[in-house]
């Protein structure tokens, strides 16, 4: 089973960006973290990260035939991106929303998600533990879409 974790804009400033709000681990942490996690379920990841929507867009697009599940960090483009929302449509692969802070507890703009009506959960609020709550599920959404 193959997971794609990617990561939109400004997440690559964890550590330093808003501590307060996202912690002080880095990204190159979370992503040793979850692939530590993934080989005990014997689950390969890929880890990726971009600022650029379109590269976002790209990958999302690329990962047709080649994941079973995405999750999906999408950061701000979270709030904004039309173009993300299809691009997950139109590859038709089960996608996790995830976020390190909890969106709804914050700003009013943050409480929209326009990905969430595509995607088959969210998992919002638990810091870097989001993206491992969300490797576990990927396993059992791809276990339920082969049972389809
Ligand atoms: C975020 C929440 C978004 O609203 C914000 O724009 C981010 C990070 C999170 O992980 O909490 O960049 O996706």
């Amino acid at each position: 089973m193959k997971v794609l974790f990617l990561n939109g804009p400004n997440l690559n400033l964890l550590g330093q960006r808003e501590p307060e709000v996202y912690g002080r681990e880095t990204l190159a942490d979370i992503e040793a973290k979850v692939r530590k996690r993934a080989s005990d379920l014997k689950v390969t990841v890929d880890f990726q990260q971009s600022n650029l929507e379109g590269e976002l867009v790209n990958w999302t697009q690329g990962a047709k035939g080649k994941f079973d599940v995405i999750v999906l960090n999408a950061a701000a483009y979270t709030h904004t991106s039309i173009a993300l929302r299809d691009a997950i449509v139109a590859v038709g692969i089960p996608t996790i929303e995830i976020h390190l802070s909890n969106i709804h507890a914050r700003e009013k703009f943050r409480r929209k998600s326009i990905i969430a009506p595509v995607c088959c959960g969210q998992i919002s609020g638990f810091g870097p533990k989001s993206y491992l709550l969300a490797l576990e599920a990927s396993v059992d959404v791809n276990v339920s879409k082969k049972a389809d």
